[in-house]
């Protein structure tokens, strides 16, 4: 069950998207009241040890380096090493592992689900900070422990200097225009691109909810690819109203005509289409399963669990149907399967055979999502 937002302080999200998402920052005093932290130093500083947490550790003016970047997993005896001040531990994609976090990420469901990246948790000690620096994404920073002084600055674009000699992104010039401390159940929402500096008071958590907006590059790139393979060998550059030429090594407008005319041909993609390959684009799995397929078991489970790092999302065809998307892949199958797909945490695999019009339909259905691991059978059943 979503538990999404409909207010943000004040203001209801009706008001949030249409004067600042994407457009200004917006500071929520109380967004979360009496939101506690799931996680504490400790328990953080635990996860940055385990292998599958993608961590990092930024220490600024430390050994005569202005900024350090360190990649994780680390090792215990590392936090007996580093000073009293200034370092920040950071984690990603904790959503995938920790219950309350899976659950603020749904807060703010309100906007798309496939946009979300993940949550973030970032642990500093007194004065700690990862520089001023701008992000490509949107992004919500809720106080989750202790305080942060959070500064806002200059709308920032490729132009905008960065720090040479640093492994991270840390802007010349910081114009602060704004600045806040935040505590616990406080939000700062950023959008895109608009200069950040937040500096912990004392040790602070800060939990950052990510989006994600894939580049021009990379929707350009995957179109013209998935095309690309719809194609067969039969279906070639042609000239039949060629005419003679003065140079025959000269290209010649007509000729790149033809060649326009093609890619404007091949670019009149229907929105299914379009879907296909953006949905199987966007439900790929950053953080993948290393057990890769899994073997559908002898006999049917009663019910399935969803995987957590399942990302899955629907679109609804013109026939009444839907394509889902799941870890990359494509299914095809009824809306109502498709909405229980995405929205509950349990299937009832009988539940779902009986929405399918032949029983092999369906039975196939769950056997291709048990072998995609986004479902997996309760061990603890048995
Ligand atoms: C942090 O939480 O320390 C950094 C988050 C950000 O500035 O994007
Ligand atoms: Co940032």
């Amino acid at each position: 069950m979503s538990h999404k937002l409909s207010q943000l302080g004040d203001i209801s999200v009706e008001q949030f998207l249409s004067e600042y998402w994407q457009q200004k920052p917006l500071l929520i005093r109380q967004a979360l009241p009496g939101f506690e932290t799931p996680l504490s130093p400790d328990e953080m500083a635990g996860l940055s040890l385990e292998e599958e947490i993608e961590s990092r550790i930024v220490l600024e003016s430390h050994q005569d380096k202005p900024w350090q970047l360190l990649k994780g997993p680390f090792e215990e005896t590392l936090y007996q090493e580093l000073p009293d001040r200034n370092w920040t531990l950071l984690l990603q994609a904790l959503d995938l592992y920790i219950p309350e976090l899976k659950d603020l990420r749904e807060k703010f469901q309100f906007l798309p689900d496939w946009r979300l990246d993940d949550v973030m948790a970032s642990f500093a000690v007194d004065g700690g900070s990862v520089g001023p620096h701008y992000d490509h994404y949107d992004v919500f920073l809720l106080q989750g422990y202790g305080k942060r002084h959070w500064q806002i600055g200059q709308s920032c674009n490729e132009d905008s200097a960065q720090l040479a000699g640093t492994p991270l992104n840390i802007l010349q010039e910081f114009q602060c225009l704004e600045s806040h401390v935040l505590e616990p159940g406080d939000i700062l929402y950023l959008p895109p691109k608009v200069a950040h500096w937040g500096i912990a008071q004392g040790d602070c958590i800060t939990y950052s909810v990510g989006f994600r907006a894939p580049s021009q590059a990379q929707l350009v790139e995957e179109h013209f690819q998935s095309l690309a393979e719809s194609f067969s060998e039969f279906q070639r550059y042609q000239d039949p109203s060629i005419k003679t030429r003065a140079h025959s090594h000269e290209l010649l407008s007509e000729d790149i005509k033809r060649v326009q005319d093609i890619l404007l041909e091949r670019l009149k993609s229907s929105p299914e289409e379009i879907a296909q390959w953006f949905g199987r684009m966007l439900s790929e799995t950053k953080y993948c399963n290393e057990a890769g397929l899994a073997e559908p078991p002898c006999e049917l489970p009663e019910y399935l669990i969803k995987a957590s790092e399942t990302r899955c999302l629907f679109f609804r065809k013109q026939d009444g149907s839907a394509e889902l998307f799941v870890n990359g892949e494509q299914l095809h199958c009824p809306v109502q399967v498709a909405i229980d797909i995405c929205e509950q945490d349990t299937l009832v695999c009988q539940d779902v055979i009986r929405q399918f019009e032949k029983d092999e339909a369906g039975l196939s259905f769950i056997q291709q999502l048990i072998s995609l691991t986004a479902y997996f059978e309760d061990q603890d059943d048995y």
